[in-house]
């Protein structure tokens, strides 16, 4: 197992290319399961989870092969219509495979995803979801079971803006006989650009980028190449990154506008941020200030950038409010940042942070994937050296983090460690 050994104090400068967007990546690779042939996705991150979803495809018949992220996927065999647990328990979003099965199979068995590291996160709108457009939905030995000859359009309201049951239901509806009408659908990036994939495989859909999608089923969908959207999550942690240091940072092949929530939170902090179509350049040359955040779905604060916000204040003289009202529990971090010397109160929901006080090095233990990032913001800025354990989290979602870090300054080593 890899820890990270991290020397703080040293300012973030220079260039770095943000890669594909692994939760477009997660949303996109289910579609092949809608229609045979071969498929090419550009920009896919080289990460555990990618390799994660295409070990699930994998296992019912897509040859996925991904080079210099290049992902090639051949889903003109599909032989199994079941998503094992030993593939569901490791990815939450091996679940968005359900609603593609269903549709174009009639038939799929998909494991219930089980716990989180933060807590509950239930499933319920995207079996709702597929039961409103007439899937046979059971629970059976810890799997869901759908079956429908043919799924039949429907009205939806999402109780909850979800990403996942958006993805799930919006697949699912291509395939429908009849029109879908879907309200408070999500409009994360990630969605946008997988239902603008799914036109562009034949599928009708009016509303794209709204919280209102209508979804006129077709007979059939055709493959595609396409391209996964730049990381917004990525690109935030290093702009954080780089502000938590005083340093500079130019971001490259990244989305601005997929971050103006976040860009202003770090202008009111205090940085000069400048932007063009795909690059952002960011100098902190001040001490940052103290700004609340509350995080929202899109375009708001991503509950993803929660966690490194919080190490940020950490540097910020004076107290800062960090609510979450997305995953409420979702402050695994805050224990191990007080190993840091953080002054951290935790109640309910929100983080007051007394920020200003220097950290100092020690052993943390990465809980999830932002976590681990929120750990490694906090020892880039500790005194002395620190170490971050258990950093298979971080390898989930951050393409060469290490790497990318050292070319900017920072002293990060991965060392082989028997510490579990
Ligand atoms: C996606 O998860 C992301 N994962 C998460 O990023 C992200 O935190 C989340 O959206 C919110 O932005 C991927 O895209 C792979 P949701 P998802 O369904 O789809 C509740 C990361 O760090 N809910 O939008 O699982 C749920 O409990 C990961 O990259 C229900 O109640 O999130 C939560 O409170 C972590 N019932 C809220 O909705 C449901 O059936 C939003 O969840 C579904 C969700």
């Amino acid at each position: 197992m890899d820890k990270f050994v991290i020397e703080g104090g040293h300012r973030l400068c220079g260039r770095v290319k943000i890669s594909g967007a692994k939760n477009g990546s997660l949303a996109m690779m289910p579609a092949v399961l809608l229609a045979p042939g071969v498929y090419h996705l550009k920009n896919t991150p080289n990460l555990r989870d990618v390799w994660t979803m295409s070990r699930l495809l994998g296992s019912m018949g897509v040859f996925c092969e991904l080079n210099d992220n290049n992902l090639f996927m051949d889903a003109s065999q599909i032989k199994s219509y079941e998503a094992p647990y030993e593939h569901v328990k490791m990815m939450r979003a091996s679940f968005y495979v359900l609603g593609p099965l269903v549709a174009r199979y009639g038939t799929a068995k998909v494991s219930l995803p089980g716990g989180c590291a933060w807590g509950p996160r239930p499933v319920d709108l995207h079996l709702k979801g597929l039961e409103k457009l007439g899937a046979e939905i059971s629970i059976e030995n810890g799997y869901v079971v759908a079956k429908a000859e043919k799924l039949k359009g429907a009205k939806f309201h999402f109780d909850i803006s979800s990403v996942g049951a958006t993805g799930n239901i919006m697949m699912a509806a291509t395939l429908a006989q009849g029109t879908t009408l879907l309200t408070n659908a999500a409009i994360e990036p990630e969605i946008t650009s997988l239902a603008r994939m799914l036109v562009k495989m034949g599928a009708k859909i009016e509303g794209i980028g709204t919280s209102q999608l209508i979804i006129d089923g077709v007979a059939e969908l055709h493959p595609v190449d396409d391209e996964t959207i730049p990381d917004r999550i990525e690109a935030a942690t290093f702009l954080i990154a780089a502000a938590m240091t005083g340093g500079r940072i130019e971001l490259e092949h990244t989305n601005p506008y997929h971050l103006a929530s976040v860009l202003q939170k770090l202008e009111e902090s205090g940085c000069n941020i400048d932007v063009t179509s795909d690059n952002i350049l960011l100098e902190m040359d001040n001490e940052p200030k103290p700004v609340d955040i509350t995080t929202s779905v899109y375009p708001g604060i991503p509950t993803d950038i929660q966690a490194q916000w919080l190490a940020f204040m950490l540097k910020a003289n004076g107290i800062s409010k960090i609510i979450d009202t997305i995953y409420t529990d979702r402050f695994k971090h805050v224990p191990e940042l007080r190993r840091l010397g953080a002054n951290i109160d935790l109640q309910e929901n929100t983080a007051i942070v007394q920020g200003g006080k220097q950290l100092s090095g020690a052993t943390v233990m990465s809980s999830d994937l932002r976590a681990s990032a929120s750990l490694i913001l906090a020892a880039l800025i500790a005194e002395g050296q620190s170490e971050v354990l258990r950093v298979y989290h971080i390898d989930r979602g951050y393409e060469n983090i290490e790497k990318k870090l050292t070319s900017l300054g920072a002293v990060i080593k991965r060392v082989k460690t028997d510490l579990i």
